[in-house]
């Protein structure tokens, strides 16, 4: 690095936009869908990299050596988190840009992947134009975003906003410990909290991410600039009955845990009819009958729910109502019902300030664009809570996503690319100091 008091490079290279390499971007991305990549029965290739799972741990790993290559500074910290670092020689809070690359089982190869490895496009762009910037540049690649254990547990810790008590008790659906998968994988789990950074360090956060809804492809946009992240709780729910010989148990005298489940499925439509709003969500995506043989009338069910809204006070009076009809349910059919909080994370707003430039430089670039709410989370709300953050979507084809046809076209991600490196480049020029 030359010294700055001789150093002839331009502050600022140009006022042209800059421009990704979508080709690299393109190679990156494809790298990455080979690791954790499985044939499923059904003859699709889903991305299975679920938090701390070796998949995972093999894409963090090639992840380091990408950020090396790019001239970057690569570590990872003591959460999980990739964490990549350019113009370091500057002193002044950093401009950070991140996502995930973990997945949900069978997901598809942008979710998240997308904002990580557009983020060292980026990177890569920058420091190839001969910028001297006023902020120093970060990449993370936040651990377990997808909540396998709970959920957002590597933006958490980055953020300073989790505790070792929930370290240690955390566990996935199959009973699992996070504290068991870290060590598994090399870390100490109570070293965690040294992950956390602190917030005058940030001096913005940005987040590039499918849309993995119907809304952009649907109005023929080409971005959507998040005005603000729906929040999500995670339940695991217990309805514990009798099993019974399913030829001899009189209908009438049966305590069948699935007919339990049967009935609250049915009373999820009036639950946000009554206590929800258009922006709510109540899903139960895994379900295990227990002892789950035919003959026999089961005496257990487990299985999950997920419910979000944009308005934590409407997931408080959705969690409610759920806890209300489980209990009633219970009752009718001579079951007894618990449950635990695996996570309850609050919904949060993109900051105006970073809402507004995203909306500046996609004029700027003459991209199509609105500004719209998120019915998924991500890192970006907690990022919310330490600095002014925000995100940007690239439309989903069939809006479908956490399953392996997930897909992007191209040139919507050489868009998102853009409006991310010169909303970036916006930043570490100290546009908006
Ligand atoms: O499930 C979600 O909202 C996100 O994909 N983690
Ligand atoms: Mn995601
Ligand atoms: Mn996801």
């Amino acid at each position: 690095m030359t010294d700055a008091a001789v150093d002839t490079r331009p502050a600022k290279p140009s006022d042209e936009p800059l421009k990704v390499d979508l080709d690299r971007l393109r190679g990156d991305l494809l790298g990455f869908a080979q690791i954790g990549c499985k044939e499923d029965d059904n003859g699709t290739h889903g991305i299975y990299r679920s938090g701390f799972s070796d998949a995972d741990m093999e894409a963090r790993r090639w992840l380091l050596s990408l950020i090396e290559q790019a001239g970057g500074q690569a570590r990872l910290d003591e959460a999980g988190n990739v964490v990549g670092r350019w113009f370091d020689d500057v002193t002044a809070p950093a401009v950070v840009v991140g996502s995930h690359i973990d997945s949900v089982p069978a997901g598809g190869i942008f979710d998240g992947t997308l904002g990580v490895v557009a983020g060292l496009e980026c990177a890569r762009v920058l420091r190839e134009s001969g910028l001297r910037p006023k902020h120093p540049l970060e990449l993370v690649a936040f651990a377990d975003e997808e909540g396998r254990f709970g959920g957002m547990f590597g933006v958490q810790a980055y953020c300073g906003k989790t505790t070792l008590d929930w370290i240690n008790n955390a566990h996935d659906v199959n009973g699992v410990r996070l504290a068991d998968a870290m060590r598994s994988q090399g870390f100490d789990p109570n070293q965690a909290l040294n992950a956390a950074r602190k917030p005058e360090n940030i001096h913005r956060f940005v987040e590039l991410h499918i849309e993995q809804g119907p809304v952009l492809e649907k109005e023929g946009l080409e971005i959507g600039v998040v005005e603000g992240i729906s929040g999500v709780f995670k339940w695991v729910v217990r309805l514990i009955g009798r099993a019974n010989h399913a030829g001899t148990a009189p209908m009438d005298m049966r305590s069948d845990a699935f007919m339990g489940l049967a009935d609250f499925a049915h009373e999820i439509p009036r639950i946000i009819e009554e206590d929800g709003t258009d922006k709510s969500r109540i899903t139960v995506g895994k379900v295990e009958l227990k002892p789950g043989y035919p003959h026999t009338v089961p005496g257990e069910v487990e299985f999950s729910i997920v419910g979000r809204d944009m308005s934590g006070e409407v997931m408080h009076a959705l969690a409610d109502s759920c806890r209300k009809v489980l209990s009633s349910i219970a009752r009718r059919h001579r079951l007894h019902f618990d449950f635990e909080e695996l996570s309850w994370l609050d919904p949060a707003p993109c900051h105006p300030s970073v809402v507004s430039m995203f909306c500046k430089q996609a004029e700027r670039l003459g991209y199509s664009h609105i500004v719209m709410p998120s019915g998924a989370g991500h890192d970006t709300q907690f990022m919310t809570e330490v600095t002014q953050a925000g995100m940007i979507f690239v439309p989903s084809i069939g809006g479908v996503s956490h399953a392996p046809n997930e897909w992007t076209n191209w040139s919507d991600i050489e868009n998102g690319g853009n409006l991310l490196l010169n909303t970036i480049y916006a930043y570490l020029t100290g546009e908006d100091d």
